[in-house]
């Protein structure tokens, strides 16, 4: 007869009993150098203005942002993403401020630079934050957005970006052809070594909303819709395609868009390409977890499992709201 002891033949719990054998078949790990923290930055020198759909999360003049910096930095965490708050007069048809080397964005480049030269600078390309009616390109009469006078503007931006001091310009407007076009003009300007950090697949999500909040773009942008430009959330196929086409014009990354929602798109993508593949957990997502934290329905814990699932799936970074406090339970662990 068999003996009970010898059923089940595998027994999986066995790793799992203590804590130091979970530990050493652990897989995957949060590391701070995985992390890009995003930040709104708005006019003026002291000002903090919170965003009510993202608890925890505020627009930030120069002061407090150097403050932030200097955090990242003593956390390990490699770069922040910058997102401008223009104020409406700046915003016009043509989104002329975008390229403007006065403007707020590159300014703000230029004293992080200045006061944090280390410290790796991603800046957004596309014309939503300057654009009166919201979309990421010049539009026509009817509002259909143009492709390829968008490119023109939006090359002005990357080189006004890259001349600013910014290290990596990331267009994630969708417009066809744009890596292309932004990597020629930031060679004729001498700008080598800035790189290109793609969002190939950018989905028309619904989890942009507190970002739109952030910016001022969902004002302006009213019931308008993105969806001639960024992707349907029903195709995977068409983000390899994506993919593979910026990576052929010169992107040196990739990023996915939302995170979550796509897992399965960052892994296609990371196992098809071996590129540097990078996913926005987006501010839809971190209102999603941060409320559910705030009104007590969740342990805090869940954000990061979320971080891990973004590992797992094959991320090499990760662009969170959570960046700064994924840092300090790192920093805290050690
Ligand atoms: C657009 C842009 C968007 C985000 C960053 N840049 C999306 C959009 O408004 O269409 C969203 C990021 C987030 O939700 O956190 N260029």
């Amino acid at each position: 007869m068999e003996t009970l002891s010898s059923f089940p033949a595998r027994r999986m719990r066995r790793n799992r009993r203590d804590d130091f054998s979970r530990r050493l078949v652990q897989e995957h790990q949060l590391h701070a150098s995985d992390l890009i923290y995003p930040v709104f930055v708005q006019e003026g020198t002291h000002e903090v203005t919170p965003i009510s759909s993202l608890p925890g999360i505020a627009r930030q003049a120069i002061e407090p942002l150097l403050h932030t910096a200097e955090r990242c930095l003593e956390l390990g965490i490699p770069a922040l993403a910058l997102f401008p708050v223009i104020p409406q007069a700046r915003k016009s048809l043509d989104a002329a401020e975008a390229w403007n080397p006065d403007g707020l964005l590159p300014r703000t480049v230029q004293a992080l630079k200045r006061r944090f030269p280390e410290l790796g600078l991603i800046t957004d390309v596309a014309l939503d934050p300057y654009t009166s009616h919201g979309q990421d390109g010049l539009i026509d009469e009817s509002g259909y957005v143009l492709n390829d006078e968008t490119l023109a503007a939006l090359a002005r931006q990357a080189v006004v970006e890259a001349q600013a001091g910014a290290d990596v310009v990331a267009p994630s407007d969708m417009m066809d052809g744009r890596i292309g076009v932004v990597r020629r003009e930031l060679d004729q300007a001498g700008k080598i070594h800035t790189r290109i950090l793609a969002y190939s697949a950018k989905y028309a999500s619904s989890f942009y909303g507190p970002f739109r909040d952030a910016v001022g773009s969902g004002q302006s942008l009213g019931t308008g819709s993105k969806e001639t430009y960024q992707m349907d959330p029903a195709n995977s196929d068409e983000a390899l395609w994506e993919a593979g086409l910026d990576l052929a014009e010169g992107a040196d990354m990739i990023m996915i868009k939302p995170g979550l929602p796509y897992l399965d798109i960052l892994r296609r993508i990371k196992d098809q390409f071996k590129a540097p593949t990078f996913v926005y957990q987006v501010s839809g997502e971190y209102a999603m977890l941060q409320g559910a934290i705030q009104a007590g329905w969740l342990d805090e814990k869940c954000v990061w499992e979320s971080l891990l699932s973004f590992k797992r799936a094959g991320a090499d970074g990760i662009l969170t709201y959570f960046a700064l406090r994924a840092g300090e339970w790192l920093k805290a662990q050690r």
